[in-house]
């Protein structure tokens, strides 16, 4: 069967946190260059695009999501010319580049900004307001009230940390620069965006209490919007100008399936995020009931499935058990749809969970909304036993655990049955089978309740979430763990012909 199916839509997307990767200047913080040196790494991986998390000019309050300057690299992370290198490999080695963009709020430290709170000049480009109190209850997602104040008095809003003023998307400038600063990256030649807080952008015009509403509920004064999807219309025509089939994937946080579904209508965004794996405990039932109301929901004509990203706690960690995050990756790549990895997984690596106070970088544990995020943004492991591990010549940014010789690249690398070897074997053969496989899945009966399993054409995937062995039968293409007398082990799965 010959396919015409748009790249990204059964793509597996590697997501690359720079600072984390490979730091090439010897400053502690990964860099392009880093990236660019180590596409051969990536694409001997076996996916098919990386997106990367912003590396523009920011004072990095936020890891990044606080741009200063939309059109230029941050010095830390290197130049527009590394930039321009780093495109020119990754397409050369056959990889595609997907990089985030950050239209709710900008960095306090932008021109805008800046200018708006010393001279009072372009305020309205963002929500300030006058008032003795608050201007209404919003709260900031990584705590804390969501209005701050600016030395004159004046309130301004920012649904995430204080150093990042949310804009005013009723303005007529901040649609224009938007479109201006993704024609910028298009020129650039990348292959599309990752939309930050994609349902965001605008607010109710009234800024009313929020209430006893869920932050992301239907109906919610500070998300999901109905203006903003004329906004991505907007872009989607100007991706469509543009050669080649360049693509937008939404990070849409909603409750409700029929929300998701309208910003993938066919005039709109390539995807959007179904988290709802990443939220599902570790269960047959589970996993059966997400993927099925995924499927059903009009967004799962272009499904997205999730197990990590930068926001969350590694799924290592989450599943406890290295065999069943080889299962859970077996499941998702098995699935109609695309898959997106986070940097890591392939080595197997677990949340860092006890980093000193001290290190802590994510405002999340600085606005008392918990521990944060830094635990799945240690460097990456390359080489060596000890920190920091051939990630950087310096010290890393967030040091790195004693007992991470055992996953680097380089050890497992040389060890076939690795959580690297595995992920280039799974990957190697999702590729061989792309294109063969009808779009559609079917459940498949098995004897065991505990096992979850499903046929795609010939191809059937079976996993075990049990804790006891189960028997199966066929041809085994690719299995989690060593496959003994036909049996599936608790936690495992396989890919079998049948
Ligand atoms: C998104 C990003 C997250 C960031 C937030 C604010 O959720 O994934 O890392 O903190 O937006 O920009």
């Amino acid at each position: 069967m010959t396919t015409t199916t748009p790249w990204w839509r059964d793509a597996v997307v590697y997501e690359v946190y720079p600072r984390s990767f490979s730091d090439a200047s010897g400053d502690g913080e990964g860099d392009l260059e880093g990236l660019r040196r180590r596409l051969p790494y990536l694409s001997g991986l076996g996916v098919d695009a990386l997106w990367l998390t912003p590396f523009y000019t920011s004072p990095l309050a936020d890891g990044g999501y606080d741009v200063a300057d939309y059109r230029d690299v941050d010095p830390r992370f290197g130049t527009l010319a590394d930039f321009d290198a780093l495109v020119a490999d990754a397409h050369r080695l056959g990889l595609r580049i997907i990089i985030d963009i950050v239209p709710n709020h900008t960095s306090s430290a932008h021109p805008w900004f800046s200018e708006a709170v010393r001279t009072g000049e372009g305020r309205e480009r963002y929500h300030f307001r006058d008032g003795e109190t608050a201007p209404n209850d919003w709260r900031s997602n990584f705590g804390g009230p969501a209005w701050s104040r600016t030395p004159d008095g004046q309130w301004y809003l920012h649904l995430y940390t204080p150093d990042q003023p949310d804009l005013n998307w009723h303005h007529p400038e901040v649609r224009e620069e938007f479109e201006s600063v993704l024609r910028f990256w298009l020129d650039r030649d990348v292959d599309g965006f990752r939309i930050d807080v994609a349902a965001g952008l605008f607010k109710h015009p009234d800024l009313p209490d929020l209430g006893a509403l869920g932050t992301h509920a239907p109906g919610s004064p500070m998300y999901g919007r109905p203006e903003v999807h004329e906004i991505y219309r907007n872009w989607r025509s100007i991706l469509d100008s543009y050669p080649g089939e360049r693509m937008a994937v939404g990070e849409v946080w909603t409750e409700s399936p029929e929300d998701l579904a309208l910003y993938v209508r066919p005039d709109e965004l390539h995807q959007a995020f179904q988290f709802h794996l990443l939220l599902a405990p570790w269960s047959a039932r589970a996993f059966r009931e997400t993927v099925q109301t995924c499927l059903d929901s009009p967004s799962g004509r272009a499904p997205t499935w999730v197990l990590s990203n930068h926001d969350v706690i590694r799924h290592r960690s989450r599943y406890g058990a290295e065999e069943r995050s080889r299962s859970a990756l077996m499941f998702i790549l098995a699935l109609p749809g695309s898959a997106y990895l986070y940097q890591g997984e392939e080595l197997g690596l677990p949340e860092v969970f006890d980093l000193p106070d001290e290190a802590r970088q994510d405002p999340i544990f600085f606005q008392g909304k918990g521990i944060g995020r830094d635990g799945c943004r240690v460097p990456l492991p390359w080489s060596g036993t000890q920190q920091p591990y051939g990630f950087t010549t310096g010290k890393p940014w967030l040091p790195q655990p004693s007992d991470w010789g055992r996953l680097t690249v380089e050890a497992q690398e040389r060890d076939p049955s690795s959580m690297l070897s595995f992920y280039r074997r799974a990957l190697a053969l999702r590729r061989t089978l792309r294109g063969t496989l009808p779009p559609t899945l079917e459940w498949q009966e098995w004897p065991h309740p505990e096992v979850l399993a499903f046929r795609r054409g010939d191809l059937v995937c079976a996993v075990n979430f049990g804790e006891e062995p189960v028997e199966f039968q066929g041809d085994v293409l690719l299995a989690s763990g060593p496959v003994a007398e036909g049996r599936i082990a608790g936690g495992g799965a396989v890919w079998l012909r049948s």
